[in-house]
């Protein structure tokens, strides 16, 4: 499944005004797990109110100790600091890495903005090592534009 044709699924999804947002993202999760082969762990994490700290929201896959990730700590954590997408092609050579599963080879992580404020992330983990290119960053930007709309 390309990502161009998944585009309008996602955006059926987000458009359905019937169910709770979490709802929506939950569905979101599921749809990105299931049909891309290499996203394993497909989750929202979001600013923990006017804490420093990042909080789990909708996710798709295994169950996760790290409900609560401080800013700076982890890939999520340093995302939440810098702004900036970070592609980890291997955890194992990252010293700030919190480990949600020895499984993980990989992760991405992506903010997503409203009105220009960092307000949360899409994170993926994948079991596959080095699976993310460019086109990974690009699909998960949009995607977390289309959040950023329903969010607003
Ligand atoms: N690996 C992440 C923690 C979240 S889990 O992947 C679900 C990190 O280092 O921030």
């Amino acid at each position: 499944m390309s990502f161009q044709s998944l585009k309008p699924r996602i955006e059926t999804i987000l458009q359905q005004q019937n169910l709770p947002v979490d709802d929506r993202l939950q569905e979101l999760c599921e749809l990105l797990k299931e049909t891309i082969p290499y996203y394993t762990w497909v989750g929202f994490y979001f600013k923990n109110g006017d804490k420093e700290e990042l909080k789990l929201g909708p996710y798709a896959g295994e169950p996760t100790d790290h409900t609560i990730i401080p800013f700076g700590k982890g890939i999520c954590g340093q995302v939440a600091v810098s702004n900036q997408n970070f592609v980890v092609p291997d955890v194992a050579a990252q010293d700030n890495y919190i480990a949600c599963n020895i499984h993980v080879k990989a992760e991405i992580v992506v903010p997503l903005f409203i009105n220009g404020e960092n307000i949360g992330q899409i994170d993926i983990d994948s079991n596959t090592p080095d699976p993310f290119t460019q086109d990974d960053e690009r699909f998960l930007e949009w995607v977390n534009e289309q959040v950023a709309e329903i969010l607003r």
